[in-house]
């Protein structure tokens, strides 16, 4: 008998898209797309659950448009709060297990230590809510699963402030970056590898695996504007083309946003490291890969091309 799929959704998104070949080595993987299914309908998830029957849920899917989730509440909270609980019981039910993700947006960024697990989570904006319901519906369920919250989101593919610095620093001599919110940038590469790892526990059955709520985030702590001036080297070493002859750091207060930002995003990731014996790479270790990957085609064109 052939093996029981692992059902990856969001597969298109930035983490989706690294998660996919990583999966894949694992177990035959099935990835519907949004038109082949739209989570927004749980008839039509719950109907492709009872029909696909898959071993194991990874649902990197998620409406990560913060902003938008100040008015769109209805449908952030469809997919950040109702589809991890609809997917969480049905694992539960049917002996699989599950992956989620979730975000240090669930806390407020008061305080200057890194958040840990058991903090208490007091979101500011819809789509911190939307998540910690999410959170709280998987945990709730009895399911065999894991929740990463990770921080800071980048990768090769898909929109992130790494990419838009790049565009930015190519198009404009001064670029203003706030600098009064603490995080780590977290690359997808680091979070589908760790997860790799972690679905390879969750499928070796004698391995009693501890599942639940991790931190997951590569050490070391940086502002926007650090992240953005740390881009901005790398980025010039490698001949990316920029023009910026200035970079500003600025007051969240200069920058308002229809939905409020943490001040604090640190997260504490000793539970997952102890737990795991993972070592953590520093944060600039992925940006700096990062960054040149998509500088590398450059190194092709002929000197006097890449500066025109
Ligand atoms: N981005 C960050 O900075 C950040 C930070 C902390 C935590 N996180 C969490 O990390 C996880 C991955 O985030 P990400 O940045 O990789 O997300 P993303 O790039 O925005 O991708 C979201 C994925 O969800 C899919 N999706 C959204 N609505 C859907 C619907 N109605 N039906 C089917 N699919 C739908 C999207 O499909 P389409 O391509 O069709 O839209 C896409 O594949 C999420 O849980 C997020 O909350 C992200």
């Amino acid at each position: 008998m052939s093996e029981a799929p692992i059902l990856l959704l969001g597969a298109s998104g930035q983490l989706g898209w690294a998660l996919a070949p990583l999966l894949a080595l694992q177990a035959p993987l099935v990835a519907p797309s949004r038109a082949e299914l739209d989570l927004g309908d749980a008839a039509a998830l719950r109907a492709r659950l009872d029909a696909l029957r898959p071993q194991g849920i990874v649902n990197a899917a998620a409406y990560t448009a913060v902003d938008r989730a100040e008015t769109e509440t209805a449908l952030a909270w469809r997919l950040n709060a109702e589809v991890p609980g609809e997917l969480a019981r049905w694992a539960a039910a049917h002996g699989a297990w599950l992956m989620h993700y979730s975000t240090d947006y669930v806390f407020d960024g008061t305080g200057q230590r890194p958040w840990r697990e058991d903090d208490v989570p007091r979101p500011v904006n819809a789509y911190g809510r939307s998540k910690r319901a999410g959170e709280a519906f998987v945990l709730e369920s009895g399911a065999r699963a894991f929740i990463l919250r990770v921080s800071w989101l980048y990768g090769l593919h898909g929109a992130n402030f790494l990419k838009t610095m790049l565009r930015l620093g190519a198009s404009r001599p001064v670029v203003r970056v706030v600098a009064d919110q603490v995080g780590a940038p977290t690359g997808t590469g680091l979070v589908a590898a760790v997860s790799a790892e972690l679905v390879r526990r969750l499928r070796s059955a004698p391995d009693p695996c501890p599942t639940g709520l991790y931190h997951l985030a590569p050490t070391g702590e940086a502002s926007w504007y650090d992240y953005a001036a740390f881009v901005f080297e790398r980025a010039r070493a490698a001949g990316w083309p920029l023009v910026l002859e200035h970079l500003e750091p600025i007051a969240s207060a200069d920058y308002p946003t229809a939905a409020p930002r943490p001040a604090n995003s640190r997260l504490d990731t000793t539970r997952l490291a102890t737990t795991f014996g993972l070592r953590l790479p520093p944060w600039q270790d992925e940006v700096a890969r990062t960054v040149a990957v998509l500088a590398e085609p450059l190194s092709l064109l002929p000197p006097l091309m890449q500066k025109s």
